[in-house]
Protein backbone atom coordinates (compact mmCIF):
# COMPACT_ATOMS: atom_id res chain seq x y z
CA UNK A 1 0.00 0.00 0.00
CA UNK A 2 1.35 2.95 -1.33
CA UNK A 3 -1.35 5.34 -0.79
CA UNK A 4 -4.55 6.10 0.19
CA UNK A 5 -6.76 7.35 -2.83
CA UNK A 6 -9.46 5.50 -2.58
CA UNK A 7 -11.42 2.13 -0.78
CA UNK A 8 -11.55 0.32 -4.03
CA UNK A 9 -7.22 0.65 -4.05
CA UNK A 10 -6.98 -1.84 -1.17
CA UNK A 11 -7.97 -5.56 -0.74
CA UNK A 12 -9.83 -6.67 2.33
CA UNK A 13 -6.62 -8.04 4.36
CA UNK A 14 -5.07 -4.79 3.91
CA UNK A 15 -8.69 -2.84 5.12
CA UNK A 16 -8.70 -5.49 8.06
CA UNK A 17 -4.79 -4.85 8.66
CA UNK A 18 -5.00 -1.22 8.99
CA UNK A 19 -8.06 -1.92 11.57
CA UNK A 20 -6.14 -4.25 13.41
CA UNK A 21 -3.46 -1.40 14.27
CA UNK A 22 -6.20 1.35 14.88
CA UNK A 23 -8.07 -0.95 17.47
CA UNK A 24 -4.25 -1.11 19.18
CA UNK A 25 -3.57 2.57 18.84
CA UNK A 26 -6.96 2.76 20.82
CA UNK A 27 -6.03 0.42 23.15
CA UNK A 28 -2.52 2.33 23.59
CA UNK A 29 -3.80 5.63 23.62
CA UNK A 30 -6.39 4.76 26.55
CA UNK A 31 -3.96 3.24 28.45
CA UNK A 32 -1.26 6.16 28.34
CA UNK A 33 0.74 4.01 26.35
CA UNK A 34 3.06 6.43 23.65
CA UNK A 35 2.24 5.86 20.10
CA UNK A 36 5.04 7.74 18.74
CA UNK A 37 6.01 5.74 15.42
CA UNK A 38 6.34 8.32 13.77
CA UNK A 39 8.96 10.34 15.56
CA UNK A 40 10.06 13.08 13.48
CA UNK A 41 8.15 12.42 10.50
CA UNK A 42 6.28 15.71 8.60
CA UNK A 43 2.29 15.37 7.08
CA UNK A 44 1.37 18.30 4.68
CA UNK A 45 -2.79 18.99 4.91
CA UNK A 46 -3.67 20.70 2.01
CA UNK A 47 -7.37 21.66 2.72
CA UNK A 48 -9.48 23.03 -0.41
CA UNK A 49 -13.02 22.50 1.60
CA UNK A 50 -13.88 23.60 4.98
CA UNK A 51 -13.15 20.32 7.91
CA UNK A 52 -13.91 20.00 11.57
CA UNK A 53 -12.66 16.30 12.53
CA UNK A 54 -10.71 15.48 9.44
CA UNK A 55 -8.27 18.61 10.32
CA UNK A 56 -8.38 17.63 13.58
CA UNK A 57 -8.32 13.83 14.12
CA UNK A 58 -4.70 14.07 11.88
CA UNK A 59 -3.29 16.89 13.42
CA UNK A 60 -3.56 15.76 16.88
CA UNK A 61 -2.85 12.20 15.07
CA UNK A 62 0.70 13.05 13.79
CA UNK A 63 1.03 15.03 17.38
CA UNK A 64 0.50 11.86 19.24
CA UNK A 65 2.65 9.43 16.44
CA UNK A 66 5.74 12.17 17.14
CA UNK A 67 5.21 13.87 14.09
CA UNK A 68 4.30 17.62 12.73
CA UNK A 69 1.48 17.92 11.03
CA UNK A 70 1.10 21.38 8.58
CA UNK A 71 -2.04 22.66 8.20
CA UNK A 72 -1.88 24.38 4.16
CA UNK A 73 -5.21 26.04 2.70
CA UNK A 74 -5.92 26.56 -1.19
CA UNK A 75 -6.33 30.50 0.05
CA UNK A 76 -3.09 30.61 0.67
CA UNK A 77 -0.97 28.23 -1.08
CA UNK A 78 -0.42 28.86 -4.55
CA UNK A 79 -2.12 26.05 -5.89
CA UNK A 80 -4.78 28.26 -5.03
CA UNK A 81 -4.10 30.96 -7.88
CA UNK A 82 -3.29 28.16 -10.51
CA UNK A 83 -0.12 26.49 -9.92
CA UNK A 84 -0.17 23.31 -11.04
CA UNK A 85 -0.86 19.91 -9.08
CA UNK A 86 1.74 18.36 -10.40
CA UNK A 87 4.41 20.95 -9.72
CA UNK A 88 3.22 21.61 -6.22
CA UNK A 89 3.38 17.77 -5.67
CA UNK A 90 7.47 17.71 -6.89
CA UNK A 91 8.18 20.59 -4.64
CA UNK A 92 6.01 19.28 -1.37
CA UNK A 93 7.69 15.68 -1.99
CA UNK A 94 11.08 17.65 -1.07
CA UNK A 95 9.74 18.78 2.44
CA UNK A 96 7.32 16.06 3.28
CA UNK A 97 7.12 12.30 4.39
CA UNK A 98 3.14 12.60 3.12
CA UNK A 99 0.37 14.42 2.07
CA UNK A 100 -3.54 14.56 2.82
CA UNK A 101 -5.51 16.61 0.60
CA UNK A 102 -9.23 17.44 0.72
CA UNK A 103 -10.79 18.52 -2.47
CA UNK A 104 -13.04 18.39 -5.14
CA UNK A 105 -11.90 16.28 -8.31
CA UNK A 106 -10.64 13.11 -7.54
CA UNK A 107 -8.35 13.15 -10.04
CA UNK A 108 -6.28 15.82 -8.18
CA UNK A 109 -5.11 13.63 -5.32
CA UNK A 110 -4.63 10.82 -8.08
CA UNK A 111 -2.32 13.53 -10.34
CA UNK A 112 -0.43 14.47 -7.02
CA UNK A 113 0.18 10.33 -6.27
CA UNK A 114 1.23 10.16 -9.98
CA UNK A 115 4.35 13.58 -10.11
CA UNK A 116 5.20 13.11 -6.18
CA UNK A 117 7.08 10.91 -4.40
CA UNK A 118 5.63 10.74 -1.20
CA UNK A 119 2.51 8.88 0.40
CA UNK A 120 -1.01 10.66 -0.41
CA UNK A 121 -4.14 10.13 1.44
CA UNK A 122 -7.63 11.59 0.20
CA UNK A 123 -9.07 13.58 2.76
CA UNK A 124 -12.64 13.75 0.64
CA UNK A 125 -13.18 14.40 -2.80
CA UNK A 126 -16.17 14.62 -4.49
CA UNK A 127 -16.03 11.10 -5.39
CA UNK A 128 -14.88 9.06 -2.16
CA UNK A 129 -14.00 9.68 1.82
CA UNK A 130 -11.53 6.29 2.18
CA UNK A 131 -10.74 7.43 5.68
CA UNK A 132 -14.06 8.25 7.18
CA UNK A 133 -15.29 4.68 5.88
CA UNK A 134 -12.30 3.43 7.93
CA UNK A 135 -13.65 4.53 11.02
CA UNK A 136 -17.02 3.49 10.40
CA UNK A 137 -15.95 -0.17 9.65
CA UNK A 138 -13.87 -0.02 12.93
CA UNK A 139 -16.90 1.69 14.67
CA UNK A 140 -19.22 -1.07 13.38
CA UNK A 141 -16.62 -3.85 14.30
CA UNK A 142 -16.11 -2.52 17.91
CA UNK A 143 -20.01 -2.93 18.79
CA UNK A 144 -21.08 -5.73 16.51
CA UNK A 145 -18.20 -8.06 16.83
CA UNK A 146 -17.59 -8.64 13.20
CA UNK A 147 -19.26 -7.93 9.92
CA UNK A 148 -20.10 -11.65 9.16
CA UNK A 149 -24.03 -11.58 8.24
CA UNK A 150 -24.31 -8.07 8.66
CA UNK A 151 -26.95 -5.64 6.57
CA UNK A 152 -25.94 -2.04 6.21
CA UNK A 153 -28.49 0.66 4.69
CA UNK A 154 -27.47 4.27 3.35
CA UNK A 155 -30.28 6.72 3.49
CA UNK A 156 -30.00 9.50 0.86
CA UNK A 157 -27.91 11.15 -1.39
CA UNK A 158 -25.34 8.70 -3.71
CA UNK A 159 -22.19 10.88 -2.95
CA UNK A 160 -19.14 10.47 -1.94
CA UNK A 161 -20.04 9.06 1.26
CA UNK A 162 -22.30 6.05 -0.18
CA UNK A 163 -19.34 5.53 -2.65
CA UNK A 164 -16.77 4.72 -0.44
CA UNK A 165 -19.32 3.09 2.16
CA UNK A 166 -20.77 0.39 -0.76
CA UNK A 167 -17.05 -0.41 -1.48
CA UNK A 168 -16.17 -0.89 2.60
CA UNK A 169 -19.33 -2.38 3.40
CA UNK A 170 -18.85 -5.17 0.49
CA UNK A 171 -15.36 -5.64 0.41
CA UNK A 172 -15.85 -6.84 4.53
CA UNK A 173 -18.64 -9.13 3.77
CA UNK A 174 -21.99 -6.99 4.49
CA UNK A 175 -24.64 -6.95 2.21
CA UNK A 176 -25.34 -3.40 1.08
CA UNK A 177 -28.49 -1.44 0.43
CA UNK A 178 -29.05 2.23 -0.38
CA UNK A 179 -32.04 4.36 -0.79
CA UNK A 180 -31.98 7.16 -3.24
CA UNK A 181 -34.24 9.43 -5.46
CA UNK A 182 -34.11 8.88 -8.57
CA UNK A 183 -31.03 11.04 -10.53
CA UNK A 184 -29.24 10.60 -6.77
CA UNK A 185 -27.59 7.39 -7.30
CA UNK A 186 -23.70 6.36 -6.37
CA UNK A 187 -20.97 6.12 -9.33
CA UNK A 188 -22.34 3.58 -11.82
CA UNK A 189 -19.30 1.87 -12.05
CA UNK A 190 -19.52 1.20 -8.47
CA UNK A 191 -22.74 -0.39 -8.56
CA UNK A 192 -21.80 -2.23 -11.35
CA UNK A 193 -18.84 -3.65 -9.16
CA UNK A 194 -20.87 -3.62 -6.38
CA UNK A 195 -23.48 -6.31 -7.86
CA UNK A 196 -20.74 -8.75 -9.26
CA UNK A 197 -18.82 -8.09 -6.05
CA UNK A 198 -21.75 -8.63 -2.72
CA UNK A 199 -24.91 -8.19 -2.31
CA UNK A 200 -25.91 -4.84 -3.28
CA UNK A 201 -29.97 -3.34 -3.54
CA UNK A 202 -31.07 0.14 -4.47
CA UNK A 203 -34.26 0.97 -3.98
CA UNK A 204 -36.39 4.41 -3.99
CA UNK A 205 -38.27 2.77 -1.48
CA UNK A 206 -36.75 3.64 1.86
CA UNK A 207 -38.18 1.04 4.79
CA UNK A 208 -37.57 -2.08 1.81
CA UNK A 209 -33.90 -0.34 1.60
CA UNK A 210 -33.90 -0.50 5.48
CA UNK A 211 -35.72 -4.00 6.24
CA UNK A 212 -33.98 -5.50 9.17
CA UNK A 213 -30.78 -3.22 8.68
CA UNK A 214 -27.49 -3.60 11.40
CA UNK A 215 -26.47 -0.49 10.42
CA UNK A 216 -27.92 2.63 9.14
CA UNK A 217 -26.40 5.24 7.85
CA UNK A 218 -27.32 8.83 6.21
CA UNK A 219 -25.30 12.17 5.27
CA UNK A 220 -26.28 15.59 4.22
CA UNK A 221 -28.54 16.33 1.21
CA UNK A 222 -26.32 18.91 -0.23
CA UNK A 223 -22.71 18.33 0.10
CA UNK A 224 -19.96 21.17 -0.06
CA UNK A 225 -20.01 22.22 -3.20
CA UNK A 226 -23.33 21.76 -3.55
CA UNK A 227 -24.56 24.75 -1.64
CA UNK A 228 -26.61 26.49 -4.34
CA UNK A 229 -28.29 23.42 -5.25
CA UNK A 230 -29.83 23.02 -1.80
CA UNK A 231 -33.50 24.39 -2.31
CA UNK A 232 -33.52 21.62 -5.48
CA UNK A 233 -32.02 18.97 -3.25
CA UNK A 234 -34.75 19.54 -0.60
CA UNK A 235 -37.50 18.64 -2.49
CA UNK A 236 -36.12 15.49 -3.91
CA UNK A 237 -34.81 14.37 -0.88
CA UNK A 238 -38.05 14.93 1.38
CA UNK A 239 -38.90 11.72 2.54
CA UNK A 240 -35.11 10.62 2.34
CA UNK A 241 -34.90 10.76 6.05
CA UNK A 242 -33.47 8.50 8.91
CA UNK A 243 -36.58 8.76 11.15
CA UNK A 244 -38.44 6.48 13.32
CA UNK A 245 -40.32 4.37 10.75
CA UNK A 246 -37.08 3.75 9.37
CA UNK A 247 -35.73 2.36 12.55
CA UNK A 248 -38.84 0.68 13.10
CA UNK A 249 -37.82 -1.23 9.83
CA UNK A 250 -34.52 -2.14 10.72
CA UNK A 251 -33.33 -4.80 13.24
CA UNK A 252 -34.29 -3.54 16.99
CA UNK A 253 -30.38 -3.11 17.73
CA UNK A 254 -29.57 -1.76 14.87
CA UNK A 255 -26.97 1.37 15.39
CA UNK A 256 -26.86 4.64 13.49
CA UNK A 257 -23.80 5.81 11.83
CA UNK A 258 -23.27 9.64 10.31
CA UNK A 259 -19.98 10.77 9.47
CA UNK A 260 -20.95 14.58 10.36
CA UNK A 261 -21.77 17.40 10.32
CA UNK A 262 -25.35 16.63 10.85
CA UNK A 263 -28.68 18.62 9.61
CA UNK A 264 -31.33 17.53 12.35
CA UNK A 265 -34.47 17.73 10.94
CA UNK A 266 -33.41 17.14 7.15
CA UNK A 267 -31.28 13.35 6.68
CA UNK A 268 -32.13 12.60 10.14
CA UNK A 269 -34.55 13.16 12.88
CA UNK A 270 -32.93 15.15 16.15
CA UNK A 271 -34.59 12.29 18.36
CA UNK A 272 -33.02 9.26 16.24
CA UNK A 273 -29.86 10.88 16.16
CA UNK A 274 -29.78 11.99 20.11
CA UNK A 275 -31.03 8.06 20.73
CA UNK A 276 -27.66 7.20 19.01
CA UNK A 277 -25.24 9.93 19.72
CA UNK A 278 -22.78 7.42 21.23
CA UNK A 279 -22.31 5.38 18.70
CA UNK A 280 -22.04 8.40 16.20
CA UNK A 281 -19.42 10.23 18.29
CA UNK A 282 -17.29 6.77 19.12
CA UNK A 283 -17.51 7.02 15.21
CA UNK A 284 -16.10 10.79 14.86
CA UNK A 285 -13.33 9.36 17.67
CA UNK A 286 -11.84 6.58 15.60
CA UNK A 287 -11.22 9.00 13.00
CA UNK A 288 -8.26 9.66 15.19
CA UNK A 289 -7.36 6.17 15.64
CA UNK A 290 -7.98 4.65 12.18
CA UNK A 291 -6.09 7.43 10.56
CA UNK A 292 -2.70 7.06 12.59
CA UNK A 293 -3.04 3.55 11.87
CA UNK A 294 -3.10 4.37 7.90
CA UNK A 295 -0.32 6.97 8.31
CA UNK A 296 1.30 4.27 10.38
CA UNK A 297 1.22 1.95 7.13
CA UNK A 298 2.34 4.16 4.92
CA UNK A 299 4.19 6.74 6.57
CA UNK A 300 6.70 4.28 8.95
N1 LIG B 1 -16.80 13.67 8.55
C1 LIG B 1 -15.88 14.59 8.19
O1 LIG B 1 -15.05 14.37 7.32
O2 LIG B 1 -15.94 15.75 8.91
P1 LIG B 1 -15.20 17.12 8.56
O3 LIG B 1 -15.81 17.64 7.28
O4 LIG B 1 -15.51 18.00 9.73
O5 LIG B 1 -13.75 16.87 8.40
N1 LIG C 1 -20.97 14.38 1.77
C1 LIG C 1 -20.40 15.34 2.68
C2 LIG C 1 -19.49 14.66 3.65
C3 LIG C 1 -18.86 15.56 4.66
C4 LIG C 1 -17.93 14.84 5.58
C5 LIG C 1 -19.68 16.43 1.90
O1 LIG C 1 -18.95 16.09 0.95
O2 LIG C 1 -19.84 17.60 2.22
Amino acid sequence: MKHLLKLGDLSREEILSILNLADQLKYERKNGIATDYLKGKKLGMIFEKASTRTRISFEVGMTELGGTALFLSNRDLQIGRGEPVEDTARVLSRFLDGVMIRTFAQKEVEDFAKYGSIPVINGLTDYCHPCQVLADLMTIRERKGSFKGLKMCFVGDGNNMANSLMVGAIKMGMSFAIACPKGYEPDADLIAWAKENGDFFMSEDVLAAAKDADVIYTDVWASMGQEEEKAKREKAFAGFQVNDAVMNAAKKDAMVLHCLPAHRGEEITAEVFEAHADEIFDEAENRLHAQKAVMCKLMK
